[in-house]
């Protein structure tokens, strides 16, 4: 049932200290710094230089996270969304690893992709929620993310305990393949560790549902980011249209003066998510559509409030590891997009035309 939540969206978003617990547990030493996967011996990834993340929707934002972070380390990775993979996959080598990213392990596009890649000759490996899927039969490996059973169509805690799989994952190849710093991955590991109790804190503060009930109801809504926070801002984009039925869009901040801007007025708000000092430089894009207008809310690590001020509403996160503040950022955009939803009287959990597993192409 849904434990006295109104919507199973909702209850899925308050599960997500615990859900998140489960994803990471007895798979970080935190003092060591140091990931383990039972999955994956050491060296496992040895010989791994390449990786391309096949998947689709929800799902393919965090692919898009969690390449942004290995492309950092110094891997290639590439995301493709799983349909267009599957009509023309990309070239493979000895050393690509095709990772396939689906909470629900049966979507067609995330199914045909693996195949073609698996038939090239890829090793495969699947991320998913559900043991025993199909991507689980069809791919050679398997990472599972722990987040239990999802029921609303919209995909919440499953997004989260995805992209700190992918997190926990992509640690491990970066140590076999390119190694690590291991102070840089101590901080990391001791920020995801602390997410569990972040994401509750940010559920218990947020002013997300006072934000929703300003904004609910303007012509259309624009998200920006850079890096693992432009993920994040599609993922949030992707959020609202899907439950509040109102266009959204999410751009990477750095494409906004390339065409996006020509849409900002007065009546589109545009949120902006920032996770740390090296993604500020979105700050001036923001800037940029409050002066054409438009209500800006901000998404940013509680630590930075001062350089964001000129916000028309901030939705503050605890200061942790930058890549760990796009998930917390997530969770405010979640709340934002439940409660527009809400407002509107859309039916949360079933939005219209839209099937929680999409098994045919
Ligand atoms: O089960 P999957 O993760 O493969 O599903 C992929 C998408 O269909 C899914 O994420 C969809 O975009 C969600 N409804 C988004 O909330």
């Amino acid at each position: 049932g849904k434990s006295g939540y109104p919507h199973f969206m909702l209850k899925e978003i308050h599960e997500q200290p615990e859900s998140l617990r489960q994803t990471l547990h007895g798979r970080v030493e935190e003092m060591a710094g140091r990931v383990t996967l039972e999955e994956f011996d050491r060296g496992a990834f040895a010989d791994i230089e390449r990786v391309q993340f096949v998947s689709m929707g929800t799902s393919h934002h965090a692919a898009m996270y969690a390449a942004a972070q290995l492309t950092a380390r110094g891997l290639t990775a590439n995301t493709y969304m799983a349909g267009e993979y599957a009509d023309c996959p990309a070239p493979i080598d000895d050393s690509t690893l095709v990772v396939a990213v689906t909470q629900s392990g049966e979507t067609a596009d995330t199914m045909n992709a693996i195949r073609r890649a698996r038939d090239a000759g890829a090793r495969t490996l699947a991320v998913t929620n559900v043991v025993g899927s199909s991507v689980t039969r069809e791919c050679d490996e398997s990472l599972f993310i722990r987040a239990g059973p999802e029921i609303g169509v919209a995909a919440t805690k499953t997004f989260s305990s995805q992209v700190v799989a992918l997190t926990l994952l992509g640690e491990r190849i970066a140590e076999d393949s390119t190694g690590v710093q291991r102070a840089e991955m101590r901080s990391l590991l001791s920020g995801l560790s602390d997410l569990p109790g972040d994401v509750q804190q940010v559920l218990d503060e947020s002013t997300a549902a006072d934000v929703a009930e300003a904004l609910y109801g303007c012509d259309a809504y624009f998200f920006l980011g850079r890096g693992p926070a432009h993920a994040v801002a599609l993922e949030g984009a992707l959020k609202f249209k899907e439950i509040s039925y109102e266009h959204a869009e999410g751009f990477a901040a750095s494409e906004l003066k390339h065409g996006p801007l020509a849409l900002v007025t007065d009546n589109t708000p545009v949120f902006g998510v920032i996770t740390g000092e090296d993604d500020l430089k979105t700050i001036s894009n923001l800037k940029e559509v409050q002066a054409r207008g438009a209500p800006v809310v901000v998404v940013a690590p509680a630590n930075l409030a001062d350089k964001v001020e000129f916000a028309d509403y901030l939705l503050p996160v605890p200061e942790t590891h930058p890549e760990v503040a796009g998930v917390l950022a997530n969770v405010q955009l979640q709340l934002v997009s439940y409660h527009a939803a809400d407002q509107l009287g859309r039916p949360i959990d079933k939005p219209r035309n839209l099937a929680k597993s999409v098994t045919v192409e």
